[in-house]
C-alpha cells in the first residue's frame, strides 16, 4: 500500500518544476556573463515547454473533467501558456546583451508568476480535493515518463543542439512541436 505522505503526486511534481524555473530566472537576473545568461535562458525555455505540454496533455484534461468551472480554468491557463510561448519565441533569438533579452525576461517572469499563482493557489488544491490520491500519483508517473522522451539537463536544448531547433525552431508553435515529439506523430520534416 502506498503511503500518501511519501508518494509524490502530480501537484508535488508540477510545483517543484515551477520553483526550479523561478530559481533559474533569479540566477539569470543575478548573472552577468552573457554566455551563461543565454545558456540558462535556453534551459528555462526547454523546461517550461516540457512542463506546459505535460500540463496540457495530462493535467488540464483532468481539470476539465473534475473541477467545477474546470473548462473556464483550462481556457484561462492555456491562454497564459500561449503568452509564455510567444515570449519564449522572442527570447530564443535575443542576444544576452540586448535590451530585448531583459525586457522579455521581465515580461516572462510577470506572466509566469501570475500563472503559477493561479495554478498553485486555486487549481492544484482543487485537483487534490476532487481526484483520488492514487490517480494523482499515476498522473505524476505519466508526466515523468513523457518528460523523459525529451532529453533533460545538462543543457538539454542548448541552441547548438539539433533537438533544440527541432523542438523550438522559429515559426512553429513550441507546444505543438513538442507535442509532436511526444505523440510520435508521423510526417514531420
Ligand atoms: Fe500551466
Ligand atoms: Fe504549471
Amino acid at each position: 500500500m502506498t503511503d500518501p505522505t511519501t508518494t509524490q503526486d502530480v501537484v508535488d511534481l508540477l510545483t517543484t518544476d515551477h520553483h526550479e524555473v523561478l530559481d533559474l530566472l533569479e540566477e539569470i537576473k543575478t548573472s552577468t556573463a552573457p554566455d551563461r545568461r543565454r545558456e540558462l535562458a535556453d534551459v528555462v525555455i526547454g523546461e517550461l515547454v516540457r512542463h506546459s505540454v505535460a500540463e496540457e496533455m495530462f493535467v488540464y484534461p483532468a481539470m476539465r473533467r473534475h473541477l467545477p468551472d474546470g473548462d473556464a480554468a483550462v481556457e484561462h491557463d492555456v491562454g497564459e501558456h500561449k503568452e509564455l510561448e510567444q515570449l519564449m519565441k522572442e527570447w530564443e533569438v535575443a542576444e544576452a546583451g540586448d535590451p530585448d533579452f531583459d525586457r522579455v525576461l521581465r515580461e516572462l517572469e510577470e506572466v509566469l508568476r501570475d500563472h503559477i499563482q493561479d495554478e498553485e493557489s486555486e487549481q492544484f488544491p482543487q485537483l487534490r480535493t476532487h481526484i483520488p490520491h492514487e490517480e494523482l500519483v499515476g498522473m505524476a508517473e505519466r508526466v515523468e515518463a513523457a518528460k523523459k522522451v525529451a532529453p533533460t539537463r545538462p543543457h538539454p536544448l542548448a541552441p547548438n543542439n539539433a533537438l533544440f531547433h527541432f523542438v523550438v525552431g522559429p515559426g512553429v508553435g513550441l507546444v505543438d512541436r513538442l507535442r509532436d515529439v511526444w505523440t510520435d506523430r508521423p510526417n514531420r520534416d
